[in-house]
């Protein structure tokens, strides 16, 4: 299967991009492109933070850059989470790899098409590239094998509010438009999933033993946010959205627990806007919402790949 990530690289989004890069261990899976879009930091800031985790990782595909901005409202970002740089300020934010010049929706179009039927698609940021493909190539989303998607808040405890997860909260409406292109084949990781277990901060101590190149990366990239998730956040460990994202579209096995579902995606201006609703009945099932999974295996995936 031909993969792309679409990504608004930050820390979460870097540590899943590594994770398909365990020499050997997913033949099945190849990563052909990485597409960015406006998210936890501006565009320019995802490219080249992109840039320098393909150098880490030494990987040539190429990445092509997308929206700057949501489909509708101004853009905001996340820097008060993943640091300005959105490497968490750890100084890792450079590269000389530069995005190709194909506009990313364009890139995740033609691709779409030339590998229809063996192409899926991890997004890991708001949903605007991918809105944007469907609205390109009515085809866009028939061509599509799987879309994970990392977004939504499916039992009310969102982190921009009470209704709302960051991905769908910048653009609800290329949410909305996603939901409503894709009839089946989506798999969603929400947020809550993400912390009914969190990585420990011990396992970063644990890959930082191992002494690598990557393992040097992570833990420089996490150490003033693990300060401030025990400190500020009083949390006991990491959540790992993304990468367990990443992890279900490397092993669906690891689902452990689902809720098949129509989602729509509320795109009012009042309380609920950005409101990810689960359908049971009204409307034809599209996603399978990943309630539970099994967590171990999907962080010694995330161990293994950040101490090669
Ligand atoms: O709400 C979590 C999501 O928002 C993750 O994708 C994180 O990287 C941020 O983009
Ligand atoms: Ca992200």
């Amino acid at each position: 299967m031909n993969w792309i990530i679409d990504t608004d690289a930050g820390v979460d989004d870097a540590i899943g991009i590594a994770m398909p890069f365990v020499p050997g261990r997913y033949p099945d899976f190849k990563l052909i492109a990485i597409t960015t879009v406006a998210g936890n930091v501006p565009l320019h800031k995802v490219n080249v933070n992109v840039g320098a985790v393909l150098e880490l990782l030494q990987q040539p595909m190429p990445f092509y850059a997308g929206c700057d901005r949501p489909l509708v409202e101004p853009y905001v970002d996340a820097a008060d989470f993943h640091g300005d740089d959105g490497l968490g300020d750890g100084g890792l934010s450079h590269t000389v790899r530069q995005p190709e010049a194909e506009h990313a929706a364009l890139a995740l179009v033609r691709l779409a098409r030339e590998y229809a039927g063996h192409f899926s698609v991890i997004a890991l940021g708001p949903l605007t590239n991918i809105a944007l493909a469907c609205n390109l190539d009515r085809e866009f989303a028939h061509n599509v094998s799987r879309l994970v998607i990392m977004g939504g808040a499916w039992r009310g405890q969102g982190n921009q509010s009470s209704a709302a997860e960051f991905n769908f909260a910048i653009d609800p409406e290329s949410a909305k438009v996603v939901f409503e292109r894709f009839d089946a084949r989506v798999e969603l990781l929400p947020w809550e999933t993400s912390l009914d277990c969190m990585y420990s901060f011990e396992r970063f101590d644990a890959v930082a033993k191992t002494g690598t190149a990557r393992a040097h990366f992570l833990n420089q990239m996490v150490a003033k946010l693990n300060i401030k998730m025990r400190e500020q956040f009083k949390l006991a460990g990491f959540p790992m959205p993304d990468p367990l994202a990443v992890a279900v579209a490397l092993d669906p096995t690891l689902i452990r627990g689902e809720r098949v579902a129509r989602v729509k995606v509320d795109v009012g201006h009042d309380a609920g806007r950005a409101l990810s609703t689960l359908e049971f009945r009204r409307a034809h099932p599209n996603t399978r919402v990943v309630v539970d999974m099994d967590y171990e295996r999907a962080f010694e995936m995330i161990d293994a790949a950040w101490s090669v």
